[in-house]
C-alpha cells in the first residue's frame, strides 16, 4: 500500500508545496527521494517531523520509484520523464514538456480523470495552473450548457515563475520603498507596484502562456470547437491566481442556474453573498488554502445567456502541487 515517492525539484517552490501536501494529506510513504540539481545534493529539507537529505536528479533515481512528482521545468522533464516511465514509476509532470503530447492524458481530476487511465507513455501532465482553476469553475457549466466562448484575464501571482521569482518581487519591493533604482533579477521589467504582460511570445502576438489557455482549456474539455480569448497578465502577489472570466455557451446560461450549477461542486467553494466591497474571492485569502473560489458570478449585461466570473485560486497548490498529489491518489491508492 505505501508507495515509493520521489519528487524532482524538491527545492523549488512547488517541490517544496509537493512534500508539504504529501505530509499534509498523509500520503501513505515507504520512501521518499527528494531529488534536485547537483547544486543542491545534500540540502536537508523538512520533513513529517524528521529531515530528508537532497540527492542529486540522476539516471539511476528512479530504481524502485512507484510516484515520480516533477517540477524541475521542461527540458529535466522531457530527458528524465521517460527514464522515470520506464524504471516502472507513474510520472506526474507538473511541467510544460508534456502537455500537447498525443500520448499524454492532460488530466484534471475534477473534469478528466478517465484521461488519466490510457497513457501510452507512462506520463500524465498536470495542465498549467491558470487552466486547472478555470476548468474546475467552468466544468458543471459546460456539462449543463456546453462552453461555446471564453474571454479570459489572469492575474497570475509571481510564486507561478518560480521561488527566485517571488524574491524578485520582494527585493524590487523593498528597493521602490526605499527609492533605490530596482534592478529586476527574474522578470524582464519592475514586477514591484506594476503589471507586466506575459513576456514570452507565442504565435500571432499572443504569448506562450495565453495560447496554453487556448490549447490546454480545449484538450482538458475535449472540445476543440471552444474558442479561448485569452489575456495574460503578471501581478504583484505572491500566491494565487486570480481570473475574470467571461463565458458563452450552446444555450443560454443565467447567474442563478451558475450558481445552483457551483453551490457543492467538487473543489469549489461558491461565494455568493450580495455584492459588498471586499466580499469576494482574494488571493491573499486563497492563498495557502485548497479550494477554487468563484465569486462576483453576474449575469453579462450585454450579452443575453452569458455570465461573468471572478475566479481565485492556490497556483502552488490546486494549480500544481496539490493536484498532482490528488491524481496520484486517484490513480495509485
Ligand atoms: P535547485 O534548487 O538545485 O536548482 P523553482 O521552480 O522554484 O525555480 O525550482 C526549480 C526546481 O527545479 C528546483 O528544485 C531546482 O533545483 C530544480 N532543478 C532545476 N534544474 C535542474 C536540473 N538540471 N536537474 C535537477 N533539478 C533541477
Amino acid at each position: 500500500m505505501s508507495k515509493v515517492v520521489a519528487v524532482v525539484g524538491a527545492t523549488g517552490a512547488v517541490g517544496r508545496e509537493m512534500l508539504a501536501t504529501l505530509e499534509r494529506r498523509s500520503f501513505p510513504i515507504a520512501r521518499l527521494v527528494a531529488l534536485a540539481s547537483p547544486r543542491s545534493a545534500g540540502q536537508r529539507l523538512p520533513f513529517a517531523g524528521g529531515e530528508l537529505v537532497v540527492e542529486a536528479l540522476g539516471p539511476g533515481s528512479f530504481v524502485g520509484v512507484d510516484l515520480a512528482l516533477f517540477s524541475a521545468g521542461a527540458s529535466v522533464s522531457r530527458e528524465y520523464g521517460p527514464i522515470a516511465a520506464a524504471a516502472g514509476a507513474l510520472v506526474v509532470d507538473n511541467s510544460s514538456a508534456w502537455r500537447m503530447d498525443p500520448g499524454c492524458p492532460l488530466v484534471v481530476p475534477e473534469v478528466n480523470l478517465e484521461a488519466a487511465r490510457v497513457r501510452p507513455r507512462g506520463i500524465i501532465a498536470n495542465p498549467n495552473c491558470s487552466p486547472i482553476q478555470m476548468v474546475v469553475a467552468l466544468k458543471p457549466l459546460h456539462d449543463a450548457a456546453r462552453l461555446k466562448h471564453i474571454v479570459v484575464s489572469t492575474y497570475q501571482a509571481t510564486s507561478g515563475k518560480g521561488h527566485a521569482a517571488v524574491e524578485d518581487l520582494l527585493q524590487q519591493t523593498r528597493a521602490s520603498l526605499a527609492g533605490q533604482p530596482v534592478a529586476p533579477s527574474v522578470f524582464p521589467g519592475e514586477i514591484a507596484f506594476n503589471l507586466l504582460c506575459d513576456w514570452t511570445a507565442g504565435e500571432d502576438d499572443y504569448s506562450e502562456e495565453e495560447w496554453k489557455m487556448v490549447r490546454e482549456t480545449r484538450k482538458i474539455l475535449g472540445d476543440d470547437a471552444i474558442g479561448v480569448s485569452p489575456t495574460t497578465v503578471r501581478v504583484p502577489v505572491v500566491s494565487a491566481h486570480s481570473e475574470s472570466i467571461h463565458a458563452q455557451f450552446h444555450r443560454p446560461m443565467r447567474a442563478d442556474e451558475a450558481k445552483a450549477l457551483l453551490r457543492g461542486a467538487e473543489g469549489v467553494v461558491l461565494m455568493d453573498e450580495p455584492y459588498a466591497p471586499g466580499n469576494h474571492p482574494q488571493p491573499r485569502q486563497a492563498a495557502g488554502t485548497d479550494p477554487v473560489y468563484v465569486g462576483r458570478l453576474r449575469d453579462d449585461l450585454a450579452v443575453p445567456g452569458a455570465i461573468n466570473m471572478w475566479v481565485v485560486s492556490d497556483n502552488l497548490r490546486k494549480g500544481a502541487a496539490l493536484h498532482a498529489v490528488q491524481l496520484a491518489e486517484r490513480l495509485l491508492l
